[in-house]
């Protein structure tokens, strides 16, 4: 047997502090996370997770917790009042008390989903968060963003919810699918631009090591990409809005705009690194028409990004479809349509109801043959 790799251990500063650990086999870390009162643990797994839900959910019984084990849908279909409904019906069956807690198996869906759960079962119960992918141990799993789609959207039901701690078990990335892994990495290349240029140094120097799961490189990029992450939600953990010309946690939603529209203009077929992906091209070259962002920094996403086989273009032809697609992002932030940009690297600002020709020349900088 190899030995597990060397443990690290984020700390969340909010008001309720907690820790995201990263390493290997970091089931012995679960009970101090969940606390002394904790009796009752729910186990929520997606069904292609059932050993890995299973294995937590033994472990707690071992040492003495009563577990319960909640299979939950693959992927956004988990993401469903329905589910949500099935699953306070077992916390209820099961005498689920204020304090006991969730735990969380899986990837951003089941975060999401698990979460949203915790943060409202009895107005809210401890979740801890074991993502299995990537784009969760980055995104999802930390800053207490919880929700479930409705017919009208994605998240547009859910809660601010931080978890009591998050444990990222890098050999889980081992078993990810390429495309998956990839696509987890635009989320941490995002944080590399609005944060934390090194992260863009390290994918250029070695974007082989980037991809490879077991990689050093890909661990320090895990860690940097999560510290960007703590450090944005917990100078604006509710979104309000950052000080001075930083955009707070918006900041994270940077190449989301145009990325979103992508995915549902692609009805979610699209994996969401992929389109965040393109949306930062798109909005790279929005920012260097709007005058706020230089040739070179522009120009860096898409060698940066085409490095790791993420896509830079989108067909052409498609910008009726998806301004419309933008209308959702523009209900949900008020009147006017607004776009995280660049004024230089890791200097994240708003630009804010950009002129219709500048949207579309960005889009014709991007566009291929369909
Ligand atoms: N995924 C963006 C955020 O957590 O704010």
């Amino acid at each position: 047997m190899t030995e597990a790799r060397a443990t690290s251990r984020l700390r969340a500063a909010t008001s309720a502090p907690y820790d995201v650990v990263v390493g290997e086999q970091l089931l012995a870390e679960l009970p101090g996370m969940l606390g002394e009162e904790v009796r009752r643990v729910a186990v929520i797994h997606p069904r292609a997770l059932t050993a890995s839900g299973e294995a937590v959910r033994a472990h707690l019984v071992d040492l003495g917790y009563t577990g319960q084990l909640i299979e939950v849908p693959d992927g956004e279909e988990a993401k469903l009042a329905p589910v949500a409904s099935l699953c306070w019906q077992v916390l209820g069956r099961a005498g689920f008390t204020r304090s006991d807690a969730v735990v969380t198996v899986g990837g951003g869906a089941t975060t999401d989903l698990g979460g949203f759960v915790a943060a409202t079962w009895l107005r809210g119960v401890k979740v801890v968060h074991m993502p299995t992918t990537l784009l969760a141990m980055v995104d999802a799993a930390v800053g207490g963003k919880t929700g479930i789609n409705t017919s009208e959207g994605k998240n547009l039901v859910g809660a601010f919810h931080e978890p009591a701690g998050v444990l990222c078990d890098l050999a889980t990335l081992e078993t990810l699918p390429p495309l998956e892994l990839a696509s987890g990495l635009a989320e941490v290349i995002k944080c590399g631009f609005i944060a934390d240029p090194t992260i863009l140094e390290l994918v250029e120097s070695d974007p082989a090591a980037a991809v490879a799961p077991d990689s050093s490189v890909l661990r320090e990029l895990v860690e940097r990409a999560i510290r960007v992450k703590i450090d944005t939600v917990t100078a604006d953990l509710r979104e309000t809005g950052g000080s001075g010309a930083h955009p707070g946690r918006e900041a994270l939603n940077y190449g989301h705009t145009f990325g979103h529209a992508v995915e549902r203009v692609e009805r979610y077929a699209f994996r969401h690194g992929a389109a965040v992906a393109i949306g930062m091209v798109y909005v790279a070259e929005l920012a260097r028409l709007a005058g706020r962002l230089d040739e070179g920094t522009a120009e860096r996403h898409r060698s940066l990004l085409a490095r790791v086989g993420l896509p830079t273009s989108y067909p052409g032809g498609r910008w009726p479809l998806l301004q419309e697609a933008m209308k959702v992002d523009k209900k949900t932030r008020g009147d006017h349509l607004r776009f995280v940009v660049l004024d230089g690297l890791a200097k994240p600002g708003i630009l804010r109801a950009p002129d219709p020709e500048l949207l579309t020349a960005a889009y014709a900088e991007i566009a291929r043959d369909a």
